[in-house]
């Protein structure tokens, strides 16, 4: 779980990969470094420099700056990190280096996790390599260094290379890397397996990053790499680059695709789908209260052409080849970490309501480990904003090794995820940002009730049932605007109730994974101690919790079990709690109950999770603002997480 930056190209490298980093922070931040290889020819190595800090990227800049004669080449890797093997100490902090048999550095940054590391430290010690870190990355760095001198027996011009391709053999584990040696100063090389990399090709660089947003500023031409590839990347003056055009300006790059096993790859470039403006921040203050803002617009678009209401049917390009055996399924688990998991949980919901089809939401790194059974006409749905999560990626294998037809809900686009599932139905909310996820749980439930509409109208729903639901479905992109208007008046409120320290949040049927979802939003940001739960299932001990004062949140619409719901607010009431109810506009009971109430448009129970949720991530913006936390930045969290 980190982001890597890297750039070899004609412009000052750490300029670059600050901005780059800047960028990918929101994949981790405890610390973060750099390392820049400034001179050197191909026959006179280069200097390595380095700059590591605990903390934010800022204070990595600052650190920079300060020494910037220091950091003046146009070639350098990047790191920004959430720390999984060693706290978050300088030390610890990427890059980590190697030296080879000869005295030259190797610096290396990593995204991912080397399993089989501390069988591989012991071997480098007894080479006599000497450690400085605690993590399983810095054995890389150094199997590099121990490999590259064999490997240039005979001074071949893609050392590096070929050190890269056979240490990475004999890794297990999963990886994102950039690789620099000073004895190659104007060679990048790059690697991945299970840890997403892309290569951005500009006019006389090379800009690789865990993600596109780091590139999109200074590219759209890009590579995306597949697992087990590794690319050498050289830019330079045309003499000092090995394999040169003979034609062309005064600098030249050149790149090529090889597999661990060094095979070559043809590989493509392709344009990225990325406007710099979908990542930058705008008027907004943060980008989780933009995210919650453009909900109206991603659902309109991962609705759009998807929906056709004057034939009732739903048209989803995804699971076209397979629409025989989904008819057939019978059973469905989904299965996802975190708000995925919640979305999921309103799949079994919706596929049990709509497409009676037997179905279960797991925890994905619950699933993985409990020896799933798996029968004949199983389908695993993982979903995912990243389409990287570790434990969605394990359970989704271990149900296709067992025979399970998979479909993603998935985000990004040729994630690994999107491109290991057999079929799947993509978000298409644009790039999420803000670590506390919004606007990819809307379209993650959006394209789950799509896939259970679909599923419905060829097992179970009537023709009118589903134009029915589908008129609906058309219109929660202008609700979810109406609801977003109420945002001044929700943080109004939230103020009355920001100091207490622990709260419920309480919703039958469909609302229950709402409430699941509103308490995680609020812990995840504020750092409010909250539960969310089955309605019913407070009076079974929760209950004893309510004290004078305590904010407790309901998901109270007028659906099927509205007067329960209502019930339930009064055996809070009698205890002393202050009631925060989501209920439906035109309901004048409720105040009666209520001390604060967030209304949204009526609508059946089975689509109403993308409206209820709505006014709980405001309130934990809200909260979290009004408490004085880094919104987009909590603590202790990162956006994807891509260890177990
Ligand atoms: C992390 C994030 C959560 C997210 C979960 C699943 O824990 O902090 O916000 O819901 O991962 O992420 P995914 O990318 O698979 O949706």
């Amino acid at each position: 779980m980190c982001g890597i930056v890297a750039y070899v190209g004609n412009k000052p490298a750490a300029p670059l990969l600050i901005e780059g980093l800047k960028r990918l922070e929101y994949r981790g931040y405890d610390s973060a470094g750099l390392a820049v290889l400034s001179g050197g020819t191909v026959h006179t190595p280069g200097t390595v420099q380095m700059s590591r800090s605990v903390g934010r990227v800022s204070v990595l800049e600052e650190q920079v700056n300060a020494q910037s004669s220091q950091f003046e080449g146009t070639l350098g890797i990047a790191h920004t990190r959430w720390a999984t093997h060693g706290s978050p100490t300088q030390e610890n902090a990427h890059p980590h280096t190697g030296t080879t048999k000869d005295g030259h550095t190797i610096a290396l940054v990593h995204n991912g996790i080397i399993e089989n590391y501390r069988a591989l430290r012991t071997y480098l010690e007894q080479k006599g390599h000497v450690f400085t870190s605690e993590t399983d990355t810095e054995v890389l760095a150094k199997l590099i260094a121990e490999l590259y001198e064999v490997e240039t027996e005979g001074g071949s011009g893609a050392a590096l290379e070929r050190a890269v391709q056979t240490a990475l053999r004999e890794v297990t584990g999963a990886y994102a890397i950039a690789v620099t040696c000073e004895r190659e100063p104007h060679t990048l090389v790059v690697a991945k397996k299970g840890s997403p990399l892309i290569v951005g090709v500009a006019d006389h660089a090379y800009v690789v990053a865990s993600d596109a947003s780091a590139i999109v500023s200074h590219t759209t031409q890009a590579i995306t790499l597949e697992d087990y590839q590794v690319v050498r990347l050289c830019a330079g003056p045309r003499d000092q680059i090995p394999e040169s055009p003979t034609h062309g300006g005064p600098w030249s790059v050149d790149f090529r695709t090889t597999t661990i096993d060094n095979e070559q790859v043809r590989q493509r470039v392709e344009a990225l789908e990325l406007d710099l403006e979908q990542i930058e921040l705008g008027d907004y203050e943060h980008y989780m209260l933009k995210e919650i803002m453009e909900q109206p617009e991603a659902v309109r678009t991962s609705l759009r052409g998807r929906i056709d209401t004057r034939e009732g049917r739903v048209v989803l390009g995804g699971l076209a080849g397979l629409s025989r055996e989904l008819v057939r399924a019978k059973r469905f688990i989904f299965t996802g970490q975190g708000t995925a998991y919640h979305a999921g949980l309103i799949g079994e919901y919706l596929f049990e309501a709509l497409a009676k089809v037997p179905s279960r939401a797991h925890y994905a790194s619950e699933l993985r480990y409990r020896n799933p059974i798996i029968e004949e006409g199983t389908v695993i749905v993982p979903i995912s904003q990243s389409g990287e999560t570790a434990d969605t990626l394990a359970a989704l294998t271990e149900a296709k090794e067992r025979g399970a037809l998979s479909l993603g809900a998935v985000n990004v686009v040729g994630s690994t995820m999107a491109r290991e599932t057999d079929a799947g139905v993509y978000l298409r909310v644009g790039p999420e940002i803000g670590v506390a996820s919004t606007k990819a749980f809307t379209g993650q439930v959006a394209v789950l009730t799509m896939m259970a509409l679909y599923m419905g109208k060829r097992r179970y729903l009537s023709g009118g049932d589903v134009e029915r639901y589908l008129e609906e479905l058309n219109a929660v992109p202008d609700h979810i605007a109406k609801i977003v208007e109420q945002s001044a008046y929700i943080g109004e409120c939230v103020k009355q109730v920001v100091d207490r320290d622990n709260w419920l949040f309480l919703g039958r049927g469909y609302s229950y994974p709402v409430a699941l979802e509103g308490a995680l939003k609020l812990k995840e940001i504020s750092y409010i101690h909250a539960e969310g739960m089955p309605a019913a299932e407070m009076k079974h001990g929760p209950i004893a919790l309510i004290d004078d004062g305590m904010p407790v949140v309901f998901i109270a619409t007028q659906g099927s079990q509205y007067d329960k719901v209502i019930s339930n607010i009064e055996e809070v009431k009698a205890r002393g709690g202050r009631v925060i109810a989501v209920a439906t506009e035109g309901d004048t009971r409720i105040g009666d109950y209520a001390d604060f109430v967030f209304h949204v448009p009526a609508i059946s129970d089975a689509l109403s999770p993308m409206l209820t949720v709505i006014p709980l991530q405001l309130l934990a913006y809200h909260a979290a603002v009004q408490r004085g936390h880094d919104v987009d930045k909590p603590r202790n969290l990162a956006k994807s997480v891509t260890v177990e």
